[in-house]
């Protein structure tokens, strides 16, 4: 896809027609090479009616533009140099000039000719450009802290040639914030940034040479917490356990606490015992086992957590029932 189609075909200025013969001509000549640093390209070039004159490759000097190296003529190199190689395929009359282990100093413009006389000549070209594969810069965006509601700007800079596109994504391809699972642009912007909007972003820049070059960007939307009850009537029986859960989104991370009666419980004594399970850097579930539960266990719990940007506490309510409930009374 980036290749252009540069194929440029000069005839010269004479019509020629000896002994009723057709005008030898070039047919065909590959379009523009990007090729990597050691890597391979195959130049050729088919002609007509050239039985009877010299085809030649030669190559233009790209910084000494004038400067002409004569390569091959006919199916023979010229020049001695391992990494090159001449095939000649009789059925389509196509001189291919194979370069192996590509350097630096074989990017150029390479001409097809065939030699019709002293001042005369029928010529094609291909240009054979080195490529490199894509870099991000360092001043890219590397991550980013932002409060929920503020406008946040994501750049990504990248180099190589050809010149790398740039585009967007989120982990699991995870609808972006400008809609669809792709962006594509060096620069992202989100008016107003939600909680849902953070996470993981990638820059990736792409130019079809070698590998596409990508970048992690954590986006953490600071928020007050916000608590996510699924079950907040819950009922067992006396000398059971019970699992009271809340679930927190919040960033920076919260301070998480349980009250009874506007008591903070202990993190682990004889019936109560408190745990956090973090998913993601903005979630966090936090689970109070009440333990071989008695008579004053039943009553309204509150899960309560705090960060920076506030605060905020959920009520779940623990009834005795006849029966045990199952989970968390049936496992072992
Ligand atoms: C030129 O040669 C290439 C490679 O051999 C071939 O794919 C292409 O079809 C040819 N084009 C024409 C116009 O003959
Ligand atoms: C980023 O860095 C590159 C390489 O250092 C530089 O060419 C480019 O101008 C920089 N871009 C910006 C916007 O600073
Ligand atoms: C909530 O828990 C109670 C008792 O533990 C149970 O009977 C009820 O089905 C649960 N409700 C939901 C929506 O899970």
């Amino acid at each position: 896809m980036y290749f252009f189609g540069f194929c440029v075909i000069f005839l010269g200025t004479f019509t020629l027609k000896i002994n009723g013969q057709r005008p030898p001509a070039i047919s065909n000549i590959s379009h523009e090479q990007i090729k990597e640093i050691g890597g391979t390209a195959e130049l050729y070039c088919s002609v007509q009616y050239a039985q009877e004159y010299p085809v030649l490759w030669i190559k233009y000097d790209h910084l000494k533009s004038q400067e002409v190296l004569p390569i091959s003529s006919g199916s023979a190199l010229i020049i001695r140099d391992s990494r090159l190689a001449l095939r000649y395929d009789t059925a389509s009359s196509t001189y291919t000039l194979q370069i192996k282990d590509i350097q630096e100093t074989d990017a150029g413009v390479y001409e097809c000719q065939i030699i019709l006389s002293k001042s005369n000549k029928i010529s094609a070209k291909v240009e054979l450009h080195i490529g490199r594969k894509p870099i991000i810069h360092d001043n890219s965006t590397k991550s980013i802290i932002v409060s929920e509601g503020q406008p946040v700007q994501m750049e990504c800079f990248a180099d190589g040639y050809p010149s790398p596109k740039i585009s967007w994504r989120r982990q699991n391809n995870e609808i972006l914030p400008t809609g669809g699972s792709i962006y594509r642009g060096q620069i992202l912007k989100i008016t107003a940034i939600r909680k849902e909007d953070g996470g993981t972003y990638y820059c990736v820049a792409e130019n079809g040479v070698g590998r596409s070059a990508k970048r992690a960007i954590e986006v953490h939307v600071e928020s007050a917490p916000e608590i996510i009850v699924s079950n907040s009537s819950l009922s067992q029986a006396l000398q059971y356990d019970m699992h009271l859960q809340c679930h927190i989104i919040a960033y920076p991370p919260p301070a998480v606490v349980w009250l009874k009666d506007g008591q903070q419980l202990p993190y682990d004594g004889p019936h109560y015992r408190i745990s956090h399970f973090s998913t993601e850097d903005n979630t966090l579930d936090t689970i109070l086992r009440v333990m071989k539960i008695e008579k004053q266990h039943f009553g309204k719990y509150v899960c309560k957590a705090t960060n920076n940007h506030g605060s905020s506490e959920a009520t779940i309510e623990l009834s005795e029932s006849t029966n045990p409930v199952c989970p968390p009374a049936c496992g072992n």
